[in-house]
């Protein structure tokens, strides 16, 4: 089943073309890799994706839907979540609030439904919790709940960020650079939640990452970015062995 298609897809920056007619495919169930050196057009991929900057021309579908045009928010809704290259997790809140937040501002509770707490709102708030409190396990998170996130060492902050966008539930989720600043010790600890998270629960993850390594350890398969283009794709051993991507990938690193 194919999860995310683009066909496509434009973005500029004034004559800057960031995003240059990429087309790409996601299976479901998979983990994909996207590389390519700084500037390439990773991230505004993932923002026009997730609905944060508007596009110029293109197409994408979630699960068979088209989805350019629509709102972040209805985006999560879809199902398709993502986390930031730089964590944006309150910091005057408890690790477990924050968890509970996300699942709340993306499914836009009002205040109405906070004032006049019927029985269904308090039951949603008991499965949230419940969710919560496992994925927190999950991440090693648990003992911590209680802690400021603002207090969290940076790769903590990273296993919250991605607590948070899975508090949804979500069948796609893409993670800017999720093992970038994070200690060696955390960041084996993130890619095996990953996994796991794939494995378990038929998640989809597309992934922008730096290190060759860590794309070669998960993805099913790896899309190449450079000047806003697909360059490559394929499985990491063939990445590993382009010619044409060591060239880009060593010039532009
Ligand atoms: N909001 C923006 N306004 C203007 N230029 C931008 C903006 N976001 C990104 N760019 C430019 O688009 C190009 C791609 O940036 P980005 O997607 O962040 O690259 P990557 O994530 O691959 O390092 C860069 O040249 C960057 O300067
Ligand atoms: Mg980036």
């Amino acid at each position: 089943m194919l999860t995310l298609t683009i066909r496509d897809l434009q973005k500029n920056f004034g004559s800057l073309r960031a995003l240059d007619r990429v087309s790409l495919e996601v299976q479901g169930n998979s983990i994909v890799g996207l590389i390519g050196p700084n500037g390439s057009g990773k991230t505004t991929l993932f923002n026009v994706v997730s609905g944060f900057y508007e596009k110029d021309g293109g197409e994408i579908y979630f699960k068979g839907e088209r989805i350019d045009g629509l709102r972040p928010d209805q985006i999560v809704k879809k199902g398709l979540s993502r986390t930031f290259q730089v964590c944006k997790a309150p910091e005057k809140l408890t690790v477990l609030e924050n968890m509970m937040l996300a699942a709340k501002s993306q499914i836009g509770e009002d205040p109405f439904s906070a004032l006049f707490r019927r029985p269904r709102v308090s039951m949603l708030e008991k499965a949230n919790l419940d969710r919560a409190m496992d994925l927190l396990e999950v991440l090693q998170l648990v003992d911590l709940r209680n802690e400021y996130a603002g207090d969290l060492s940076g790769g903590q902050k990273k296993l919250l960020s991605l607590g948070r966008a899975f508090m949804l539930d979500p069948d796609l989720i893409l993670l800017d650079e999720p093992t970038a600043g994070v200690n060696l010790t955390l960041a084996t600890q993130l890619l095996k939640v990953i996994r796991e998270l794939q494995k378990k629960e038929g998640k989809t993850f597309f992934i922008i990452e730096h290190s060759m390594k860590v794309i070669s350890d998960i993805c099913d398969k790896v899309l190449v970015l450079n000047f806003g283009k697909i360059m490559a794709e394929g499985t990491p051993e063939e990445i590993r062995k382009d010619e044409q991507v060591l060239k880009a990938y060593l010039s532009g690193a």
